[in-house]
């Protein structure tokens, strides 16, 4: 029977899910932490360590969390995922992905390069050059918000409406990034699309208590149709950035445009599970088991 390493610290309800819908198909999902692997370069025996698969190499590997910790171990846990897509592993997302899109200031140059309209964003690490910029924007009429590089769930992000708000303005582990403040018009929302293999398979509208709609800030979720152009804009995105799935942020503003605030590659889908038709896991799991079973995956293999 194939077997899955699902990649998290916290299975709950998603991991749950995962490995209901891999067993539907046949396959087994074990739970795998990254700081329990282990990169094992003698000659015998495969290349990377990953426990409960009695030295064998998992059949895809399923990221559901990377762990946080010094920057030598963050990039020893990427190296992990890097070392076994290069073993001809499935991994999905893979660490390319993760790692263009877990930090904001690559996901914002990716969406401008590509031409998908995103916020006026700065990123620099010099105080004076921040200031510098903030001063420039609140001074033209523009609000800014500021967030940490790395955050997410709405977790450190700061908004500055007048130059005294820049009493506030701190770097986040030594990193400004700043993006002007879209105002959405009347109670605070924006929409989170979830695209699947280059197609957006759900969406929801989220409100916020604050203009934070993060659903771990407290945001409400309800169900939106699959609106042509907010999921033409989500699988764009997507496609700049080169994901298997992601969990797409997008802002309506005031005046009707939309821009991409934020591109997810290891989703959360509870809140919108709650509110949409399709079973995500399910989905998830049928697209990345096809993955797994892929002539180029063979041809590696072999
Ligand atoms: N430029 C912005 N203008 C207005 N609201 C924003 C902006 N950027 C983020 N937000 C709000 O903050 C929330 C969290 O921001 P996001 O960039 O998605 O970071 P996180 O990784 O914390 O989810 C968004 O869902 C949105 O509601
Ligand atoms: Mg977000």
């Amino acid at each position: 029977m194939p077997c899955i390493a699902v990649i998290t610290d916290d299975p709950g309800w998603h991991g749950a899910r995962l490995l209901r819908a891999f067993a539907a198909r046949g396959c087994c999902g074990r739970y795998v932490s990254l700081t329990a692997c282990c990169l094992n370069l003698d000659t015998g025996g495969v290349p990377v360590g990953v426990p409960g698969f009695s030295g064998e190499l998992p059949d895809g590997v399923f990221v559901r969390g990377v762990p946080g910790g010094t920057l030598d171990e963050v990039i020893f846990h990427l190296d992990i995922l890097h070392a076994l897509r290069l073993a001809g592993v499935p991994v999905y997302n893979d660490a390319r992905a993760i790692e263009r899109t877990v930090d904001k200031g690559m996901t914002s140059f990716l969406l401008r390069q590509a031409g998908i309209p995103t916020p006026a964003t700065w990123v620099c690490t010099q105080r004076e050059q921040a200031f510098a910029i903030a001063t420039r924007e609140l001074h033209a009429g523009h609000r800014l918000v500021s967030k940490p590089l790395f955050g997410s769930q709405g977790a450190g992000l700061q908004c500055y409406a007048k130059p005294d708000d820049l009493m506030m303005l701190e770097p986040c582990n030594g990193v400004y990034y700043l993006q002007h403040f879209i105002d959405c018009g009347d109670a605070s929302h924006d929409f989170r699309v979830f695209v699947i293999n280059g197609q957006a398979v759900a969406a929801m509208r989220r409100s916020g208590l604050t203009w934070l709609n993060n659903v771990a800030q407290g945001a409400q979720c309800e169900t939106v149709r699959l609106d042509k152009f907010l999921c033409g804009l989500a699988e764009s995105a997507v496609r700049a950035l080169d994901m298997h799935y992601a969990g797409v942020d997008i802002i309506r503003h005031a005046e009707g445009r939309y821009s991409v605030i934020e591109v997810n590659s290891v989703p959360a889908w509870k809140g919108l599970q709650s509110v949409c038709e399709v079973d995500v896991a399910e989905l998830l799991a049928e697209d990345f088991l096809g993955l797994c079973q892929a002539p180029a995956r063979l041809e590696v293999a072999g």
